[in-house]
């Protein structure tokens, strides 16, 4: 007599087959993931939105060559489900965030991941599951960026270019809870919003010439790259550091960086429990706020990738994933913002 056979558990996700524009997006039932030694299974309630995925959408897996099918999400929000053998740090209905695997996707546009325990640390205290999603690659961008790489001392003078976006605007806060002069860069109409994140001064990008207006930099984090990496080394002093989040390619003046006696690097954010527990501890503190500039549920992923294509996110975008007992976390219009209107 043959065994009944245990159906193998589904979930939902959104996945893509093949390179290309949002609409390569697809809602599908896909085989549950099971974690494996050192793994942890999170139940996803919430997922980031960033350009690494509209970037990895269209050009397959740009830091790992890996081409798809794949699903997409780094930041994830959640509670742990169920635990591999060995982990002993998280265990079932732990409340956890994180960016586990980066440069690979995490999977998080999906109900379920699996990932090393160590890429995840506890969910802020403070935090709903939709402003914890919107942290974690973009805040430790920041982290690795000011606190690791440049070291970022009190007193220091330091640039944020575009700093009303997803990883500028915690660049910001960063950068004063660590005791610096902070000079934002953004458009007009973010500045009022960059002061009450603790911009010490504000640059208007559009109508400024931020190389004639700003001196003596001690630290650019510049996020923006191309023609912006010459303003950004006329701003800082001898003996200053840029900070590029965009690979440094060949039309990166590098003979003028050395003639300015100035360290040029790039940096890639990479999974870091401590510097999560780190961001973690501002947002209990009250020292790190994120604002999220809207949420889509996850059938709704292409609908995000446009809005956050356009480059005028104020903050970040989130995916819920899994709405909250109740719904809280998807207003009826699918959208919440925390930042003036656009
Ligand atoms: N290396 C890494 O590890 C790493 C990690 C994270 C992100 N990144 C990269 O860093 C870049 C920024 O990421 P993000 O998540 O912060 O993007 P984002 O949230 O999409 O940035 C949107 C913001 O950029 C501002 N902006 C656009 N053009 C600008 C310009 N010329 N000068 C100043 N501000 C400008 C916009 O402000 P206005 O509306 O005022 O123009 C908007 O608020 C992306 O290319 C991303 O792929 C790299």
């Amino acid at each position: 007599m043959s065994r009944p056979t245990t159906p193998t558990p589904t979930m939902r996700a959104v996945s893509q087959d093949r390179a290309g524009g949002p609409d390569v997006l697809k809602v599908v039932e896909t085989a549950r993931p099971e974690p494996g030694r050192g793994e942890i299974l999170v139940r996803v309630h919430a997922a980031g939105v960033n350009p690494a995925d509209w970037k990895t959408r269209e050009r397959g897996m740009f830091a790992t060559g890996a081409t798809p099918p794949f699903t997409l999400g780094f930041d994830v929000a959640g509670v742990v489900a169920a635990v591999g053998a060995g982990v002993t740090l998280f265990g079932p209905g732990d409340e956890v965030f994180g960016m586990p695997r980066f440069p690979y996707p995490a999977g998080a546009y999906a109900e379920y991941v699996t990932a090393p325990a160590r890429h995840f640390a506890p969910r802020p205290r403070g935090l709903d599951h939709i402003r914890a999603a919107a942290l974690p690659l973009a805040a430790l961008t920041a982290w690795q960026a000011l606190v690791d790489t440049a070291r970022v001392q009190p007193g220091q003078r330091v640039l944020i270019h575009a700093a009303a976006g997803g990883v500028g605007h915690l660049a910001v806060q960063i950068a004063k809870a660590r005791g610096a002069y902070v000079i934002a860069t953004a458009s007009a109409a973010k500045h009022e919003l960059l002061r009450t994140l603790g911009a010490d001064e504000v640059v208007d990008y559009r109508t400024q010439d931020v190389a004639a207006t700003v001196h003596d930099v001690d630290v650019v984090l510049d996020g923006i790259g191309g023609a912006n990496w010459s303003r950004s080394l006329r701003t800082l002093r001898p003996g200053g550091t840029l900070v590029s989040i965009l690979p440094l390619d060949d039309t990166f003046p590098a003979a003028r960086a050395e003639a300015a006696g100035v360290r040029a690097v790039f940096m890639l954010v990479e999974p870091d429990q401590q510097g999560l527990r780190e961001i973690g501890a501002l947002v209990d503190d009250g020292r790190l706020r994120v604002i999220v500039d809207a949420v889509f549920p996850l059938e709704r992923a292409a609908e995000a990738h446009e809005s956050g294509e356009t480059g005028r996110t104020t903050g970040k975008i989130v995916l819920s994933v899994t709405p909250a007992p109740g719904g809280r976390e998807v207003p009826p219009s699918g959208d919440v913002r925390d930042a003036p209107e656009r």
